[in-house]
């Protein structure tokens, strides 16, 4: 039987498909999973199964039980809010695949962003709904223990962004590997580790939050220095302002949000953490791979190294951030 027809098989057990023929039509996208989408009595599905190497030149393991994790996000975001996340339909047996609901004609942010179209409330939204589920699950025993990631997160996140930039970069490796241990240390909410603009849907309703594989719980900075660092990318590769203000207005949004420790402390953490991130989408394991211009690259990593080395909050560097030379 292939890997496919297993896939079927269980969804016929899950009794989300009838006897007759099913088509697994693949979905776009996807460095570290097999995503289809499928048609069922139900209406459409998507079943998505975690790889165990990812689909990235550099040599990347990851463990597939990431899929656990994904599915335990999905459901605690949607136990905040039911429009942050799809629904999980079932667990399948083999290899921590799963199904959940399809969201019909939510297009992906990043390629609305790409088309031109910056819509600076979404990003308000999105800054809404990242902090939303910190605040809810801050300082939570319970949250805390469903989620016993912190070595899939060193491995997908820690390791790749931080120290990989740090082992060939002898400058500036004591402040990252100083802010890798302070990341790692931190054990504050949810984290989704995953919150970029190819994850989040646009839906009727606000956000959708997709690939939450590298949940952990953790320093909530860390999503929101993630997200925020595409929208500064993007800002110098289509040299277009109102990426900058959609990074904004995602930082205040996620600001107002802060009820569960010192919004400045936290702003603090970001900035620096955004600052290493910036760099590694250049010159890490996991680079943006539309990023191809070395005048961009350099104007990235030029503005990167020097926040590094002299850090800002983060709302000051979003701020101060430049998109072109001029
Ligand atoms: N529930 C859903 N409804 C609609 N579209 C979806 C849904 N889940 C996934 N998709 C589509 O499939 C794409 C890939 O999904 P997802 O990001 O979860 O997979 P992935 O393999 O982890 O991707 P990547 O590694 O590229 O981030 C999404 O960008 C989106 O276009
Ligand atoms: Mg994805």
């Amino acid at each position: 039987m292939t890997a496919d027809a297993d896939i079927v098989a269980e969804l016929r057990a899950a009794r989300l498909v009838g006897e007759g023929d099913v088509v697994l039509e693949p979905l776009t996208g996807g460095v570290s999973c097999d995503v289809w989408k499928v048609e069922t009595p139900l209406g459409p599905i998507v079943v998505k199964r975690p790889l165990p190497r990812l689909r990235v030149a550099a040599e990347w393991l990851a463990p597939v039980e990431r899929g656990v994790s994904e599915v335990r996000w999905l459901r605690r975001a949607r136990g905040v809010d039911p429009r942050l996340a799809p629904e999980v339909l079932a667990e399948l047996p083999t290899g921590h695949a799963f199904a959940m609901r399809f969201l019909p004609g939510c297009p992906v942010w990043k390629d609305e962003l790409m088309a031109g179209r910056v819509d600076i409330d979404f990003a308000t939204q999105v800054g809404q709904g990242i902090a939303a589920v910190h605040a809810a699950t801050a300082h939570s025993e319970t949250d805390r223990a469903a989620f016993p990631n912190d070595e899939m997160f060193r491995a997908l996140r820690v390791d790749p962004f931080l120290l990989y930039v740090a082992r060939h970069d002898a400058v500036l490796a004591s402040a990252l590997i100083a802010l890798a241990d302070d990341l790692v240390s931190r054990k504050i909410a949810l984290v989704h580790g995953d919150v970029s603009p190819k994850n989040i849907l646009v839906g009727p309703d606000g956000p959708v939050f997709l690939d939450a594989e590298c949940a952990a719980y953790g320093d909530p900075a860390f999503d929101l220095s993630f997200c925020t660092t595409h929208l500064l990318i993007k800002a110098v590769w289509l040299d277009d302002a109102r990426l900058t203000q959609a990074a904004t207005a995602l930082v205040d949004a996620y600001r107002a949000g802060i009820d569960w420790e010192d919004a400045g402390g936290l702003l603090l953490r970001a900035g620096k953490l955004t600052a290493a991130l910036l760099l590694a989408r250049v010159e890490g394991k996991s680079p943006a791979p539309y990023l191809t211009d070395p005048e961009h690259k350099r104007f990235v990593c030029d503005q990167a190294r020097e926040l590094i080395l002299a850090s800002q909050p983060l709302d000051a560097l979003v701020t101060n951030w430049k998109r072109t030379l001029t």
